[in-house]
C-alpha cells in the first residue's frame, strides 16, 4: 500500500512550549491512524503542521509524495482537513456552505454540481440543501463539515476530534462514512479523538504526550503489553476497596472506571501470546478477596480481564510522570 502521509521529525515551539517535539509518522492508503492523548498533548498542532497551516521548524512532510515545503500547492491540494473547532457559515444554507468550500478549492461549474450532489448523498444530507447550517443538529453539522472537507477529492483526510460533543449513535454513523472512504477510496485518514471506543477502530494508534508520540501500533498490539496484568473489581465501598488493593505489593495501580476498579499487576504477570495465565494469579485473586472481606468490603466481582486501551494509556502516563 502506497504511503500517503510521511512526516519526519516535526517540531513546533510556541514561546517556551514545545507543542510538537520530534513527531514522525507514516500513514498508508486505506489506513486510519488515531492520534490520542490528553489535552495539550500536541495533536492539533501536529495536524496543523501536516496541512501546512503551520510550518515545522525541522524535518519534512510529504503528502502523496509532494514535499509540503517545496511543492506546497500540490501537497495542500491533496489534503482535506476538518479542524477541531471548524466553523460553517451558520447564516448560509447547506448548499451555500459547500459551494463556498468548492470555490476555495477551485471546484466550480458542472464538476462542482456533480461532486456536491454526490457528497451530500454520501453523508446523508441530500434533501437538506436549503436548510440554514445554523439550524442543523450537531451530527449533521459534522457531516456537512466532512462533505466540505472532501469537495476537492483529497487523498488524505485529517479529522481533529470530529465527534467532540456528538452522541454515540451519530459517532457510529460518522465512522461508517470514514470506513467507506478508507475501503472504497483508499484515503489515508488521521483522526484525533479522546474516545477509546473510537481509537480502537483505527488500524494504528499513536499515543501523544508532551509533543511526542510515546508509543504507536495496532490497538491489539498496544493492549497486548498488559495481557494478564489487569484485574477488574466491583466492590462496595469503592474507595476502601481501592485502598486495600493498593496495599498489596503485587498491585501497581488501581484506577477507577465508573463503578469498577482496574488493578494493574506487576510485570511478572505479563502473559505472552498463547500462554495460560500466570500460575500465581489464582492465589493472588484469593488473597485480594480475603483482604477485602476482612475490611468489610462487599466484593461483587474480582477477576482477570482483557486490558483496554485506557489501561495502556494510564500506565504510560504514569511511567512518564515517574520519569520526570
Ligand atoms: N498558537 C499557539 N500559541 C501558543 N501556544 C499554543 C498554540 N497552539 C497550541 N499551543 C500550545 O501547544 C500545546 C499543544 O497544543 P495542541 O492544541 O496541539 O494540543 P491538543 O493535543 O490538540 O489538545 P486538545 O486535546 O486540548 O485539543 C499546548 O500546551 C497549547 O497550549
Ligand atoms: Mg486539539
Amino acid at each position: 500500500m502506497a504511503i500517503r502521509i510521511e512526516a519526519h521529525n516535526l517540531h513546533k515551539t510556541f514561546g517556551s512550549t514545545r507543542a510538537v517535539n520530534g513527531v514522525s509518522l507514516e500513514v498508508h492508503e486505506g489506513e486510519a491512524y488515531g492520534l490520542v492523548g490528553p489535552d495539550g498533548a500536541g495533536k492539533t498542532t501536529t495536524m496543523r503542521l501536516l496541512v501546512g497551516a503551520l510550518t515545522s521548524e525541522e524535518g519534512s512532510v510529504h503528502i502523496d509524495g509532494h514535499d509540503l515545503r517545496t511543492r506546497t500547492e500540490q501537497a495542500r491540494a491533496r489534503v482535506g482537513y476538518l479542524a477541531q473547532r471548524f466553523s460553517l457559515y451558520t447564516d448560509l444554507t447547506v448548499a451555500e456552505n459547500i459551494q463556498f468550500f468548492g470555490e476555495v478549492r477551485g471546484v466550480v461549474g458542472p464538476a462542482f454540481v456533480a461532486r456536491a450532489a454526490e457528497l451530500l448523498q454520501f453523508v446523508g444530507l441530500a434533501g437538506f440543501e436549503q436548510r440554514l447550517a445554523g439550524l442543523l443538529s450537531g451530527g449533521m453539522k459534522q457531516k456537512l463539515g466532512l462533505a466540505c472537507a472532501l469537495i476537492h477529492r483529497p487523498g488524505v483526510l485529517l479529522l481533529d476530534e470530529p465527534s467532540g460533543g456528538v452522541d454515540p449513535v451519530t459517532r457510529q454513523d460518522f465512522w461508517q462514512l470514514i470506513i467507506r472512504l478508507l475501503t472504497d477510496e483508499g484515503l489515508a485518514v488521521i483522526v484525533s479523538t479522546p474516545y477509546m471506543d473510537e481509537a480502537v477502530r483505527c488500524n494504528r494508534i499513536g499515543f501523544m504526550y508532551g509533543g511526542q508520540v510515546l508509543v504507536e501500533g495496532p490497538p491489539r498490539e498496544l493492549t497486548a503489553r498488559l495481557d494478564g496484568r489487569v484485574l477488574e473489581v466491583v466492590a462496595r465501598p469503592g474507595m476502601t476497596a481501592r485502598q486495600v488493593c493498593l496495599e498489596n505489593a503485587e498491585v501497581e495501580d488501581a484506577v477507577v472506571f465508573g463503578d469498577r476498579l482496574h488493578l494493574r499487576l506487576g510485570e511478572r504477570y505479563a502473559r505472552r501470546e498463547g500462554d495460560q495465565q500466570h500460575p500465581d494469579l489464582a492465589s493472588l485473586v484469593l488473597r485480594l478477596s480475603q483482604a477485602l472481606e476482612a475490611e468489610g468490603v462487599r466484593v461483587a466481582r474480582l477477576r482477570p480481564i482483557a486490558p483496554g486501551l485506557e489501561d495502556v494509556f494510564i500506565s504510560l502516563l504514569q511511567q512518564q510522570g515517574e520519569a520526570r
